[in-house]
């Protein structure tokens, strides 16, 4: 059975889509895990820090993307994920052959306010659709990432809804973290408001379960191996604010970042002179991510 996670913040800019392809790439190569990452974000970052943009095209145009996916939800038919899935997007020194991508597309653009204008904002079918589709690729991987838009509506709520965990991924800034507390609340709320509706419709159903938080990873440190003072004083606090969940690997900032993401390589698995603290510390986070997934005490909420 996979393990679905979604990568989130409410805060745009942060790394959600730096890290959730960095994490992926280094536990499907360091600990040959098989690996799907979801573009959940019309940005399409994720999917064009994989595969270069006419891969992109060309894919779409026979394959699709998760954009036919949610069209095809939007239309009431069926549309599995299997056909738009690109298989081992990276190919750099042979294929990373445990990686695989549900590619975006900006016209998903717009599809939260059509679903919702159709559907309604509150329809929990709109909010299932991608729960859905993940089911019969459960046995095919054994991580799912959902790489999330900075936004709470309902293309995010689908991933969301089909999550094991969420990931919060923040700055050491303080606007940054202010928004931890209200992502717990919000996930809290929705899922509440969820299990009432089932209950109201006596759906006989055990609930919906709340994904848990798979903890705070700071991204973007300053100094090689820990981050400036103030950085470090942002870190304490939350630390203390949520005991247990901050994660002890920080990623700092590397100006090979958008290089990488031009070459289509995740840092994390480039292997030749790419950063090496950055990559230290992409390890050092898979190894924290893989025992905080799997160690008893994961997922307190
Ligand atoms: N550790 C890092 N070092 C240097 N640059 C970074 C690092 N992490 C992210 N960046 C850069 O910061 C910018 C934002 O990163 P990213 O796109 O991953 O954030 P995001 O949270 O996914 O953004 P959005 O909310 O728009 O989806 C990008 O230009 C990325 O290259
Ligand atoms: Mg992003």
């Amino acid at each position: 059975m996979a393990t679905v996670v979604s990568f989130i913040n409410f805060k745009g800019g942060v790394g959600k889509t730096t890290l959730c392809v960095e994490i992926a790439a280094s536990l499907a190569q360091k600990f040959n895990e098989k690996v799907l990452i979801v573009d959940l974000d019309p940005q399409t970052n994720a999917t064009l820090s994989l595969m270069t943009e006419k891969d992109w095209e060309d894919h779409a145009a026979q394959n699709g993307t998760l954009r036919d996916f949610f069209e095809a939800c939007y239309e009431g038919k069926e549309l599995g994920l299997d056909s738009i899935i690109v298989k081992n997007p990276v190919k750099y020194h042979g294929a990373l052959t445990n990686l695989d991508l549900v590619p975006s597309h900006i016209e998903l653009f717009g599809m939260d306010l059509r679903l919702a204008t159709k559907l309604g904002h509150e329809n929990l079918k709109a909010k299932l659709f991608l729960k859905k589709a993940l089911e019969p690729l459960q046995d095919k991987y054994t991580y799912i990432f959902v790489d999330c838009p900075p936004n709470l509506y309902l293309t995010t709520q689908n991933g969301l809804f089909a999550s094991d965990h969420y990931l919060i991924v923040a700055l050491a800034e303080y606007l940054s973290t202010l928004g931890i507390a209200h992502i717990q609340k919000s996930v809290g709320n929705i899922f509440a408001d969820a299990n009432k509706l089932l209950s109201d419709i006596g759906s006989g159903t055990n609930g919906l379960k709340q994904p848990a938080i798979a903890g705070i990873i700071f991204n973007r440190l300053r100094t090689i191996y820990s981050g400036t003072y103030s950085q470090e004083d942002i870190i304490r606090r939350v630390t203390a604010d949520y005991p247990g969940m901050v994660f002890d690997a920080r990623v700092p900032h590397s100006d090979k970042i958008a290089v990488r993401a031009e070459q289509k390589v995740p840092i994390a698995v480039s292997g030749y002179a790419a950063d090496r603290a950055y990559e230290e510390r992409i390890t050092q986070a898979a190894h924290e991510f893989y025992d905080r997934l799997t160690r008893p005490t994961a997922g307190r909420s």
